[in-house]
């Protein structure tokens, strides 16, 4: 470690990671500790620019101690999901050298230096628009960055798993798939990128956010409610979802947008469904969504085909997916109507202003 001793140096990396939409949920864990599901999950990672985490790991051997901000306040990583991600971090750490600055770190010395990490988000944090999913999977990878870490997206990605189940899909573009594997290890827990950014491009992603407020109950606490109380869970996890996933991947393949909406909306609505049989009951949509789904709904039958798809995660917001430009439009224009921005709560649309899928992926 030449020039730790010597100076106060710091050294640092700076990552980017995009958020990720399940279109097919996952909801429950067979094991905590190595976050290992109950079901496979699919989902479609957004552009960066739009929804992502930007992290800053800094290094120096005048940090006494790891220390982490999120959105610019404190937070603990005393938490058994950043410690898992940084012990994995830091056993694969290997020689970083900077010229310039004159640093050298052995990968032996790694374990004696600690981190600072600092992390914002583009979007609402813990309003249930997956921000655990960008926020773990940019942890582990501008660590991995900063650590010169040579392990392949594989394996960074069940790293990021154990941070946040959601995050393992956040490591890929386009459509990845999280098959939930047998193993009691997690070895095959793993996510899959099915179809890369440009596969459909011309699917167009509306975020509507409903109430950027902090959600009440986490995903995670959530889910372990789920799992110990709902037997609507059991019956989805074994006898819907493996279906599900079929008919999604193969709806994905061809493009075929009336069976990948049918299925995003009801596997969306069988998932708040399972909260509502958690006890207690969990409420993630509110009035607001209720009226956004009622909205499409209509319009999607009056139709007799649907022009947009809807999907609520573990909070309030709607993630909308039209096939094509002229149905994002039509739906922005509708949304204005019945939900004025100054007179409720829906306070904000986030559009992307070209295909969503296009520019995915880490950076
Ligand atoms: P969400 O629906 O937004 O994913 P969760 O309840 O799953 O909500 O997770 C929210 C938690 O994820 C936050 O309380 C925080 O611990 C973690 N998190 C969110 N963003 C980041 C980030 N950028 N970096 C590190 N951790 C993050
Ligand atoms: C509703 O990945 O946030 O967004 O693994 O406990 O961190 P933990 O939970 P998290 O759960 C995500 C739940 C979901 C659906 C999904 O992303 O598949
Ligand atoms: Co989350």
């Amino acid at each position: 470690m030449a020039a730790a001793e010597e100076g106060q140096w710091v050294l640092m990396a700076t990552g980017r990671s995009p958020t990720n939409i399940a279109v097919i949920k996952y909801w429950g864990k067979r094991d905590e500790a190595l976050i290992l599901p109950v079901n496979d999950s699919i989902s479609v990672t957004l552009d960066p620019d739009h929804l992502s985490a930007t992290t800053t790991v800094a290094v120096s051997p005048s940090f006494p101690s790891d220390r982490m901000w999120l959105n610019g306040k404190e937070i603990s990583l005393s938490g058994g999901r950043f410690q898992s991600c940084l012990r994995e971090i830091r056993k694969r750490a290997q020689d970083v050298e900077d010229e310039k600055k004159g640093i050298r770190i052995k990968k032996e010395d790694w374990g004696k230096l600690h981190v600072h990490i600092a992390s914002y988000n583009n979007f609402p944090t813990a309003a249930g628009l997956a921000s655990s999913a960008a926020g773990l999977a940019c942890f582990v990878f501008t660590l991995g960055k900063l650590m010169n870490v040579k392990e392949d997206h594989g394996e960074l990605s069940s790293i990021a798993r154990q941070g946040s189940g959601s995050a393992c899909r956040s490591i890929y573009g386009g459509f990845v798939k999280w098959c939930m594997g047998k193993n009691n290890d997690g070895s095959d827990s793993i996510a899959v990128q099915l179809a890369d950014e440009a596969h459909w491009n011309d699917l167009v992603i509306i975020i509507a956010v409903v109430s950027s407020k902090q959600k009440e109950t986490s995903s995670t606490s959530g889910m372990r409610d789920s799992v110990e109380t709902s037997p609507l869970l059991q019956y989805r996890a074994q006898t819907v979802v493996p279906e599900r996933v079929l008919k999604m991947e193969e709806a994905i393949k061809s493009r075929n947008f009336e069976s990948f909406a049918r299925l995003t909306c009801a596997d969306s609505n069988q998932f708040h469904a399972v909260c509502l049989d958690t006890s207690p009951p969990i409420f993630y949509m509110n009035d607001t969504s209720h009226r956004i789904i009622s909205l499409v709904e209509k319009w999607n039958q009056s139709e007799g085909t649907p022009r947009v798809a809807y999907t609520f995660d573990a909070g309030p917001n709607a993630v909308l997916i039209a096939p094509n430009r002229k149905n994002a439009t039509i739906l922005l224009q509708k949304l204005l109507y019945y939900f004025p921005p100054q007179d409720n709560d829906l306070s904000s649309y986030m559009v992307g202003d070209k295909s969503i899928l296009s520019d995915a992926g880490l950076k």
